[in-house]
Protein backbone atom coordinates (compact mmCIF):
# COMPACT_ATOMS: atom_id res chain seq x y z
CA UNK A 1 0.00 0.00 0.00
CA UNK A 2 1.43 3.27 -1.06
CA UNK A 3 -0.39 6.08 0.85
CA UNK A 4 -0.71 9.66 -0.34
CA UNK A 5 2.47 11.25 1.32
CA UNK A 6 1.69 14.63 0.61
CA UNK A 7 -1.05 14.54 3.82
CA UNK A 8 1.85 14.06 5.84
CA UNK A 9 2.65 17.72 4.97
CA UNK A 10 -0.27 18.76 6.18
CA UNK A 11 -1.04 20.92 9.94
CA UNK A 12 -1.72 17.94 12.28
CA UNK A 13 -5.11 18.79 12.05
CA UNK A 14 -7.43 21.03 10.32
CA UNK A 15 -7.63 24.85 12.37
CA UNK A 16 -10.98 24.56 13.69
CA UNK A 17 -10.70 21.32 14.84
CA UNK A 18 -7.81 22.36 16.70
CA UNK A 19 -9.62 25.16 18.33
CA UNK A 20 -12.86 22.72 18.96
CA UNK A 21 -10.42 20.37 20.84
CA UNK A 22 -8.76 23.26 22.72
CA UNK A 23 -12.20 24.37 24.51
CA UNK A 24 -13.56 21.25 25.26
CA UNK A 25 -10.48 20.35 27.05
CA UNK A 26 -10.76 24.06 28.75
CA UNK A 27 -14.68 23.30 29.46
CA UNK A 28 -13.87 20.04 30.65
CA UNK A 29 -11.29 21.35 33.52
CA UNK A 30 -13.49 24.69 34.15
CA UNK A 31 -17.10 22.88 33.41
CA UNK A 32 -19.00 26.39 35.00
CA UNK A 33 -17.14 28.79 32.09
CA UNK A 34 -19.80 30.67 30.45
CA UNK A 35 -18.13 30.60 27.56
CA UNK A 36 -19.18 32.65 23.86
CA UNK A 37 -17.85 31.26 20.68
CA UNK A 38 -16.61 33.66 18.33
CA UNK A 39 -14.21 31.28 16.46
CA UNK A 40 -15.73 29.83 13.49
CA UNK A 41 -17.86 31.56 11.24
CA UNK A 42 -20.97 29.88 11.80
CA UNK A 43 -24.47 31.07 11.57
CA UNK A 44 -26.72 31.33 14.55
CA UNK A 45 -29.70 32.80 13.23
CA UNK A 46 -32.32 30.49 11.87
CA UNK A 47 -33.63 29.87 8.19
CA UNK A 48 -35.90 32.47 7.24
CA UNK A 49 -39.57 31.73 7.17
CA UNK A 50 -39.56 32.06 3.07
CA UNK A 51 -36.90 29.44 3.14
CA UNK A 52 -38.30 27.48 5.70
CA UNK A 53 -41.80 26.99 4.11
CA UNK A 54 -40.45 26.28 0.80
CA UNK A 55 -38.52 23.47 2.48
CA UNK A 56 -41.81 22.06 4.11
CA UNK A 57 -43.39 22.25 1.02
CA UNK A 58 -40.40 20.23 -0.84
CA UNK A 59 -40.94 17.76 1.64
CA UNK A 60 -44.32 16.75 0.95
CA UNK A 61 -43.90 16.10 -2.41
CA UNK A 62 -41.05 13.77 -1.92
CA UNK A 63 -43.65 11.81 -0.05
CA UNK A 64 -46.17 11.61 -2.73
CA UNK A 65 -45.69 9.05 -5.71
CA UNK A 66 -47.18 11.72 -8.53
CA UNK A 67 -43.80 14.73 -7.30
CA UNK A 68 -41.47 12.19 -5.88
CA UNK A 69 -38.16 12.75 -7.17
CA UNK A 70 -35.04 10.51 -7.55
CA UNK A 71 -31.64 11.34 -8.90
CA UNK A 72 -31.75 15.14 -10.21
CA UNK A 73 -29.54 16.79 -12.48
CA UNK A 74 -25.78 16.69 -11.10
CA UNK A 75 -25.10 20.56 -11.90
CA UNK A 76 -28.58 21.44 -9.96
CA UNK A 77 -32.06 22.50 -10.74
CA UNK A 78 -32.70 25.10 -13.56
CA UNK A 79 -35.60 26.33 -11.34
CA UNK A 80 -32.11 27.63 -9.04
CA UNK A 81 -29.64 28.07 -11.39
CA UNK A 82 -32.45 30.43 -13.21
CA UNK A 83 -32.42 32.15 -9.66
CA UNK A 84 -28.93 32.34 -9.44
CA UNK A 85 -28.71 34.03 -12.74
CA UNK A 86 -31.46 36.50 -12.20
CA UNK A 87 -29.51 37.42 -8.82
CA UNK A 88 -26.05 37.73 -11.25
CA UNK A 89 -27.96 39.82 -13.52
CA UNK A 90 -28.70 42.71 -10.49
CA UNK A 91 -25.20 42.89 -10.14
CA UNK A 92 -24.99 43.73 -13.65
CA UNK A 93 -23.49 40.07 -14.81
CA UNK A 94 -25.39 37.93 -17.62
CA UNK A 95 -24.52 34.57 -17.23
CA UNK A 96 -25.53 31.63 -18.93
CA UNK A 97 -27.50 28.80 -16.75
CA UNK A 98 -24.98 26.40 -18.34
CA UNK A 99 -22.43 28.86 -16.61
CA UNK A 100 -23.70 28.03 -13.02
CA UNK A 101 -23.43 24.70 -11.24
CA UNK A 102 -25.42 23.81 -8.23
CA UNK A 103 -22.92 22.63 -5.28
CA UNK A 104 -23.10 21.49 -1.67
CA UNK A 105 -21.39 24.65 -0.86
CA UNK A 106 -18.66 26.43 -1.77
CA UNK A 107 -15.51 24.42 0.21
CA UNK A 108 -16.43 21.43 -1.45
CA UNK A 109 -16.13 23.14 -5.17
CA UNK A 110 -12.64 24.68 -4.28
CA UNK A 111 -11.20 21.72 -3.34
CA UNK A 112 -12.43 19.46 -5.83
CA UNK A 113 -12.32 22.81 -8.92
CA UNK A 114 -8.22 20.83 -8.57
CA UNK A 115 -9.57 17.92 -10.09
CA UNK A 116 -9.72 19.44 -13.53
CA UNK A 117 -5.91 21.53 -13.32
CA UNK A 118 -2.72 18.76 -14.06
CA UNK A 119 -0.50 18.40 -10.45
CA UNK A 120 2.26 20.70 -12.49
CA UNK A 121 0.84 24.24 -11.75
CA UNK A 122 2.42 26.89 -9.92
CA UNK A 123 -0.40 28.32 -7.02
CA UNK A 124 -0.36 31.37 -5.80
CA UNK A 125 -2.34 31.86 -2.61
CA UNK A 126 -2.51 34.65 -0.33
CA UNK A 127 -1.02 34.38 3.12
CA UNK A 128 -3.11 34.41 5.78
CA UNK A 129 -6.00 32.83 4.22
CA UNK A 130 -8.84 30.39 4.66
CA UNK A 131 -6.95 27.30 4.85
CA UNK A 132 -8.82 25.18 2.50
CA UNK A 133 -6.83 26.72 -0.63
CA UNK A 134 -3.68 25.65 0.78
CA UNK A 135 -4.75 22.07 2.44
CA UNK A 136 -6.21 21.23 -0.93
CA UNK A 137 -3.16 22.19 -2.57
CA UNK A 138 -0.65 20.81 -0.63
CA UNK A 139 -2.93 17.08 -0.31
CA UNK A 140 -2.35 17.19 -4.40
CA UNK A 141 1.43 17.88 -3.93
CA UNK A 142 1.65 20.83 -5.69
CA UNK A 143 3.95 23.42 -5.60
CA UNK A 144 2.74 26.83 -3.55
CA UNK A 145 3.65 30.56 -3.89
CA UNK A 146 2.49 32.71 -0.81
CA UNK A 147 1.31 36.17 -1.46
CA UNK A 148 2.34 38.24 1.03
CA UNK A 149 -1.18 40.16 2.55
CA UNK A 150 -0.10 42.34 5.77
CA UNK A 151 -0.85 45.45 7.43
CA UNK A 152 1.11 47.65 4.53
CA UNK A 153 -1.16 46.31 2.31
CA UNK A 154 -3.99 46.15 4.01
CA UNK A 155 -4.13 42.61 3.57
CA UNK A 156 -4.58 42.87 -0.13
CA UNK A 157 -1.66 41.58 -2.12
CA UNK A 158 -1.17 42.78 -5.35
CA UNK A 159 0.25 41.06 -8.55
CA UNK A 160 3.54 42.23 -9.13
CA UNK A 161 6.04 42.23 -12.26
CA UNK A 162 8.10 38.85 -11.48
CA UNK A 163 5.04 36.91 -9.90
CA UNK A 164 4.40 33.70 -11.56
CA UNK A 165 1.88 31.65 -11.08
CA UNK A 166 -0.86 29.60 -12.78
CA UNK A 167 -3.67 29.14 -10.32
CA UNK A 168 -4.55 32.25 -8.40
CA UNK A 169 -6.83 32.08 -5.13
CA UNK A 170 -8.45 35.53 -4.07
CA UNK A 171 -11.44 35.72 -1.52
CA UNK A 172 -13.18 38.95 -1.30
CA UNK A 173 -14.36 40.30 1.41
CA UNK A 174 -11.52 37.82 2.60
CA UNK A 175 -11.68 35.06 5.37
CA UNK A 176 -10.07 36.12 7.69
CA UNK A 177 -9.40 39.35 7.13
CA UNK A 178 -12.21 41.09 6.67
CA UNK A 179 -10.48 42.78 3.48
CA UNK A 180 -12.15 44.09 0.68
CA UNK A 181 -10.84 44.48 -3.25
CA UNK A 182 -12.36 47.55 -4.98
CA UNK A 183 -13.03 47.43 -9.20
CA UNK A 184 -9.21 48.55 -9.88
CA UNK A 185 -7.09 46.18 -7.37
CA UNK A 186 -9.44 43.48 -9.33
CA UNK A 187 -9.17 44.26 -12.22
CA UNK A 188 -5.25 44.08 -11.75
CA UNK A 189 -5.42 40.78 -11.30
CA UNK A 190 -7.55 40.08 -14.06
CA UNK A 191 -4.84 41.66 -16.37
CA UNK A 192 -2.12 39.69 -14.88
CA UNK A 193 -4.32 36.01 -15.08
CA UNK A 194 -4.49 36.91 -18.70
CA UNK A 195 -1.24 37.89 -19.21
CA UNK A 196 -0.02 34.70 -17.64
CA UNK A 197 -2.79 32.29 -18.51
CA UNK A 198 -3.60 31.90 -15.69
CA UNK A 199 -6.68 30.99 -13.60
CA UNK A 200 -8.59 32.73 -10.32
CA UNK A 201 -10.36 31.30 -8.26
CA UNK A 202 -12.65 33.58 -6.63
CA UNK A 203 -13.94 32.99 -3.63
CA UNK A 204 -17.51 35.00 -3.27
CA UNK A 205 -18.90 33.73 -0.24
CA UNK A 206 -19.11 36.56 2.01
CA UNK A 207 -20.45 39.01 -0.93
CA UNK A 208 -23.38 39.50 1.20
CA UNK A 209 -22.00 41.78 3.21
CA UNK A 210 -20.89 43.68 1.30
CA UNK A 211 -22.74 47.61 1.72
CA UNK A 212 -20.39 50.02 -0.02
CA UNK A 213 -22.05 50.15 -4.00
CA UNK A 214 -18.91 51.19 -4.84
CA UNK A 215 -17.14 47.44 -4.18
CA UNK A 216 -17.53 44.39 -6.57
CA UNK A 217 -19.78 41.56 -5.69
CA UNK A 218 -18.38 39.35 -7.99
CA UNK A 219 -15.55 38.86 -10.35
CA UNK A 220 -17.32 38.84 -13.55
CA UNK A 221 -18.06 42.56 -12.58
CA UNK A 222 -14.79 43.64 -13.95
CA UNK A 223 -13.72 43.28 -17.80
CA UNK A 224 -12.13 40.13 -18.77
CA UNK A 225 -12.70 38.12 -15.74
CA UNK A 226 -15.10 35.67 -17.71
CA UNK A 227 -11.74 34.85 -19.58
CA UNK A 228 -9.51 34.21 -16.21
CA UNK A 229 -11.90 33.54 -13.68
CA UNK A 230 -13.86 30.90 -11.66
CA UNK A 231 -16.00 32.02 -8.57
CA UNK A 232 -17.45 30.25 -5.85
CA UNK A 233 -20.60 31.27 -3.92
CA UNK A 234 -22.45 29.76 -1.19
CA UNK A 235 -26.14 30.38 0.71
CA UNK A 236 -24.49 29.20 4.28
CA UNK A 237 -23.01 33.08 5.55
CA UNK A 238 -25.73 34.59 2.83
CA UNK A 239 -28.66 32.72 4.44
CA UNK A 240 -27.66 30.65 6.96
CA UNK A 241 -27.17 27.77 5.05
CA UNK A 242 -24.12 26.20 6.94
CA UNK A 243 -26.28 23.48 8.30
CA UNK A 244 -27.91 23.01 5.59
CA UNK A 245 -25.83 22.54 3.02
CA UNK A 246 -26.15 25.03 -0.72
CA UNK A 247 -23.57 26.67 -3.26
CA UNK A 248 -23.00 27.59 -6.49
CA UNK A 249 -19.78 27.73 -8.93
CA UNK A 250 -20.11 29.48 -12.14
CA UNK A 251 -17.22 28.54 -14.87
CA UNK A 252 -18.17 30.61 -17.89
CA UNK A 253 -18.13 29.58 -21.07
CA UNK A 254 -15.12 31.80 -22.31
CA UNK A 255 -12.65 30.41 -20.05
CA UNK A 256 -10.68 28.38 -21.92
CA UNK A 257 -7.08 27.15 -22.24
CA UNK A 258 -5.56 25.58 -25.34
CA UNK A 259 -9.11 25.25 -26.93
CA UNK A 260 -10.57 23.67 -24.04
CA UNK A 261 -13.65 24.71 -22.36
CA UNK A 262 -13.30 24.57 -18.58
CA UNK A 263 -16.97 24.46 -18.09
CA UNK A 264 -17.19 21.51 -20.22
CA UNK A 265 -14.06 20.00 -17.62
CA UNK A 266 -16.34 20.34 -14.93
CA UNK A 267 -19.22 19.09 -15.96
CA UNK A 268 -17.60 16.14 -16.56
CA UNK A 269 -15.86 15.70 -13.44
CA UNK A 270 -19.10 17.44 -11.41
CA UNK A 271 -21.30 14.16 -13.51
CA UNK A 272 -18.74 11.99 -12.39
CA UNK A 273 -18.03 12.34 -9.04
CA UNK A 274 -21.23 14.24 -7.48
CA UNK A 275 -24.88 13.32 -7.30
CA UNK A 276 -25.94 16.89 -6.96
CA UNK A 277 -27.79 18.65 -4.19
CA UNK A 278 -30.69 17.10 -2.36
CA UNK A 279 -33.95 18.54 -4.40
CA UNK A 280 -35.42 19.41 -0.90
CA UNK A 281 -32.59 21.84 -0.43
CA UNK A 282 -32.63 23.33 -3.55
CA UNK A 283 -36.21 24.37 -3.65
CA UNK A 284 -34.89 26.03 0.07
CA UNK A 285 -32.36 27.98 -1.60
CA UNK A 286 -34.70 28.83 -4.23
CA UNK A 287 -36.55 30.93 -1.96
CA UNK A 288 -33.96 32.72 -0.80
CA UNK A 289 -34.57 34.88 -3.93
CA UNK A 290 -38.48 35.42 -3.71
CA UNK A 291 -39.66 38.83 -2.93
CA UNK A 292 -39.84 37.36 0.95
CA UNK A 293 -36.72 35.47 0.80
CA UNK A 294 -34.53 38.11 -0.07
CA UNK A 295 -36.00 40.70 2.98
CA UNK A 296 -35.75 38.21 5.52
CA UNK A 297 -31.88 37.18 4.55
CA UNK A 298 -31.51 40.91 4.37
CA UNK A 299 -32.66 41.00 8.05
CA UNK A 300 -30.58 38.40 9.65
CA UNK A 301 -27.71 40.04 7.21
CA UNK A 302 -28.16 43.30 9.01
CA UNK A 303 -28.42 41.36 12.48
CA UNK A 304 -24.78 39.64 11.59
CA UNK A 305 -23.22 43.74 10.54
CA UNK A 306 -24.81 45.57 13.43
CA UNK A 307 -22.36 42.78 15.91
CA UNK A 308 -19.36 43.45 13.43
CA UNK A 309 -20.34 47.14 14.23
CA UNK A 310 -19.97 46.56 17.46
CA UNK A 311 -17.08 44.69 17.84
CA UNK A 312 -15.54 47.21 15.05
CA UNK A 313 -16.53 50.02 17.93
CA UNK A 314 -14.93 48.29 20.90
CA UNK A 315 -11.82 47.67 19.55
CA UNK A 316 -11.59 51.07 18.23
CA UNK A 317 -12.08 52.24 21.62
CA UNK A 318 -9.41 49.87 23.03
CA UNK A 319 -6.96 52.17 20.23
CA UNK A 320 -6.26 48.42 18.77
CA UNK A 321 -5.74 47.49 14.67
CA UNK A 322 -8.07 46.08 13.08
CA UNK A 323 -9.17 45.07 9.25
CA UNK A 324 -12.72 43.95 8.50
CA UNK A 325 -15.89 43.97 10.70
CA UNK A 326 -17.46 47.03 7.31
CA UNK A 327 -18.70 45.03 4.37
CA UNK A 328 -17.33 41.71 6.25
CA UNK A 329 -18.64 39.85 9.22
CA UNK A 330 -15.12 38.79 10.25
CA UNK A 331 -13.04 41.16 12.16
CA UNK A 332 -8.81 40.89 12.11
CA UNK A 333 -7.16 42.34 15.15
CA UNK A 334 -3.88 43.18 16.16
CA UNK A 335 -3.68 41.33 19.31
CA UNK A 336 -2.80 43.40 22.03
CA UNK A 337 0.61 43.60 23.68
CA UNK A 338 2.33 42.06 21.00
CA UNK A 339 1.04 38.49 22.33
CA UNK A 340 0.94 35.83 19.61
CA UNK A 341 -1.56 34.94 18.37
CA UNK A 342 -2.20 31.51 19.89
CA UNK A 343 -0.83 33.18 23.45
CA UNK A 344 -3.66 35.25 22.79
CA UNK A 345 -6.43 32.99 22.27
CA UNK A 346 -5.59 31.07 25.56
CA UNK A 347 -5.49 34.30 27.48
CA UNK A 348 -9.11 35.63 26.05
CA UNK A 349 -10.23 32.32 26.96
CA UNK A 350 -9.08 31.92 30.61
CA UNK A 351 -9.46 35.40 31.15
CA UNK A 352 -12.62 36.24 29.70
CA UNK A 353 -14.16 33.24 27.70
CA UNK A 354 -14.48 34.13 24.58
CA UNK A 355 -13.13 31.75 21.75
CA UNK A 356 -11.86 33.40 18.76
CA UNK A 357 -9.49 32.13 15.99
CA UNK A 358 -5.62 32.50 16.12
CA UNK A 359 -4.67 34.52 13.23
CA UNK A 360 -1.13 32.51 12.97
CA UNK A 361 -3.52 29.35 11.85
CA UNK A 362 -4.81 30.84 8.49
CA UNK A 363 -0.55 31.42 7.73
CA UNK A 364 2.46 32.82 8.63
CA UNK A 365 1.13 36.21 8.21
CA UNK A 366 -1.44 35.90 10.51
CA UNK A 367 0.63 35.45 13.67
CA UNK A 368 0.42 38.44 16.10
CA UNK A 369 -2.96 38.56 15.12
CA UNK A 370 -6.78 37.53 16.08
CA UNK A 371 -9.88 36.91 14.41
CA UNK A 372 -13.50 37.42 15.70
CA UNK A 373 -16.82 37.05 13.77
CA UNK A 374 -19.29 38.47 13.82
CA UNK A 375 -21.98 35.89 13.66
CA UNK A 376 -22.74 35.12 17.33
CA UNK A 377 -26.02 35.73 18.88
CA UNK A 378 -26.35 39.54 20.09
CA UNK A 379 -26.41 39.45 23.46
CA UNK A 380 -23.23 37.14 23.47
CA UNK A 381 -21.50 39.77 21.21
CA UNK A 382 -22.34 42.65 23.30
CA UNK A 383 -21.42 40.53 26.78
CA UNK A 384 -18.46 39.25 25.07
CA UNK A 385 -17.43 42.65 23.63
CA UNK A 386 -17.83 43.84 27.68
CA UNK A 387 -15.80 41.17 28.50
CA UNK A 388 -12.82 41.78 26.20
CA UNK A 389 -13.26 45.96 27.06
CA UNK A 390 -12.82 44.81 31.00
CA UNK A 391 -9.65 42.92 30.33
CA UNK A 392 -6.55 44.93 31.12
CA UNK A 393 -4.04 44.83 28.15
C1 LIG B 1 -14.59 30.07 8.88
O1 LIG B 1 -14.81 30.20 10.07
O2 LIG B 1 -13.53 30.45 8.35
C2 LIG B 1 -15.63 29.46 8.04
O3 LIG B 1 -16.79 29.26 8.74
C3 LIG B 1 -15.20 28.18 7.53
C4 LIG B 1 -16.04 27.77 6.37
O4 LIG B 1 -16.83 28.53 5.84
O5 LIG B 1 -15.85 26.63 5.99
Amino acid sequence: MNLNKNFFNLEESYLFSNVAKKVANFKEENPNADIIKLGIGDVTLPLCTAVVEELQKAVLEMGKKESFRGYGPEQGYDFLREKVKGYYKEKGVDLEVEEIFISDGAKSDIANILDIFDKDNSVLIPDPVYPVYVDTNVMAGRKIEYLCANKENNFLPLPTKDLRGSIIYLCSPNNPTGSVYDREQLKQWVDFAIENSAVILFDAAYESFIEDEELPRSIFEIDGAKKCAIEFCSFSKMAGFTGTRCGYTVVPMSLEFGGVKLNRLWLRRQTTKFNGVPYIVQRGAAAVFSKEGMEQIKENLNYYKENARIISKALEELGIYYTGGKNSPYIWLKCPNDMGSWEFFDYLLKEANVVGTPGSGFGKNGEGFFRLTAFGDRQNTIEAVRRISDLSF
